[in-house]
């Protein structure tokens, strides 16, 4: 079993599988990650092989502090106005990579760009300083599968691939990041995530245009259209689950329904119902059901998040 309760004795065992090369799930306030130390390029490769990601999808490299960024990337006045209003927290930054980078090229799949993030978590925190490396991490699942928010999903996904799964509870947020591109001229949105992009684009005081997504040349590859796929198939805007189907609910007013059913929110609040997710989704493609009906959830706050992985859930 290698799920172990994050302490401090723990956490630096981990930080030295890390700086040997080895492979530690994680948990940050987003989901649960995958980490290896990002400057060594076999321990990265380890990355991929276990989650059975295609190498053109770069990494997010996570680091202790903001200051740390500018080792291997170009921090301008935007990126230090949104560190400064989102780090540590649920916000990756795109930037250009600096001359003498020492990541390991397979990171960023070879781009001139380095997605990094200075998760807020107690453990993650705790287990970048003890590594005193920068950790490439993705969410810690398999290609193409809904993330982790516990220890028992990183172990479903990946249990035998890993040297170790620090346990410290289901994570707060429950969606990943928001990835912002900020390697241009202009900042764009590639993903949604746990900061609501409206908080950011206060911030920053312009609206943030939503990244294009090439089907073949995604600018933020993670993106592709079917991503996060449960077993079973999924109906958006659902009013009323049919005879056989689950219902993944949102607020107050619930059809009723024969079936299982799971509500993010019953209170209608879309925090909430983020943190609450993926293990939403495993939980009802367990059941057995062929098709999971969701009901509608309104685009605004961290619903944006949410309708992108439903959205991708569905595209099948
Ligand atoms: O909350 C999170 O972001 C979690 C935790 C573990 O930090 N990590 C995570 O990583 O979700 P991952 O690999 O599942 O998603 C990273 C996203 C992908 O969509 C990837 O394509 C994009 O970031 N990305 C990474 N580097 C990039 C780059 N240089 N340019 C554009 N997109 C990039
Ligand atoms: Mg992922």
């Amino acid at each position: 079993m290698p799920i172990r309760p994050a302490t401090a004795d723990t956490i630096a065992a981990a930080a030295e599988v890390l700086r040997a090369g080895g492979l530690v799930a994680f948990p940050t306030e987003t989901v649960y990650g995958l980490g290896a130390d990002a400057t060594n390029a076999r321990a990265v490769a380890g990355i991929f092989a276990a989650k059975g990601r295609p190498r053109f999808n770069p990494l997010i490299v996570h680091v202790a502090e903001a200051a740390d960024a500018a080792r291997f990337a170009i921090v301008d006045r935007r990126a230090e106005v949104l560190a400064a209003a989102f780090w540590p927290g649920a916000l990756t930054m795109v930037l250009v990579k600096s001359a003498a980078c020492p990541i390991a090229d397979l990171a960023t799949a070879g781009l001139d760009t380095i997605a990094v993030r200075v998760p807020s978590h107690r453990s993650a925190q705790a287990l970048i300083r003890a590594a005193g490396v920068p950790i490439a991490a993705p969410s810690a699942n398999r290609s193409g599968h809904v993330s982790p928010t516990t220890p028992a999903h990183v172990e479903a996904d990946l249990g035998d691939k890993v040297d170790t799964i620090l346990d410290d509870g289901p994570t707060a947020v429950g969606i990943e990041s928001t990835v912002v591109d900020l390697s241009g001229p202009a900042p764009t949105l590639l993903r949604a995530g746990g900061i609501a992009s409206e908080a950011i684009e206060a911030i920053l005081g312009v609206a943030l245009p939503r990244g294009t997504h090439d089907a073949e040349r995604p600018a933020s590859p993670g993106q592709l259209a079917s991503h996060y796929a449960p077993r079973a198939a999924v109906r958006l805007d659902a009013t009323s689950a049919r005879p056989g189907e689950a219902l993944l609910a949102f607020g107050p007013a619930v059809p009723g329904h024969d079936g299982p059913v799971v509500n993010l929110s019953p209170s209608g609040d879309t925090i909430e119902a983020a943190a609450n997710l993926f293990a939403a989704l495993r939980q009802l493609d367990a059941a057995g059901v062929t098709t999971i009906a969701v009901m509608p959830i309104p685009d605004t706050g961290l619903g944006e998040a949410i309708n992108d992985r439903l959205r991708r859930a569905a595209a099948r």
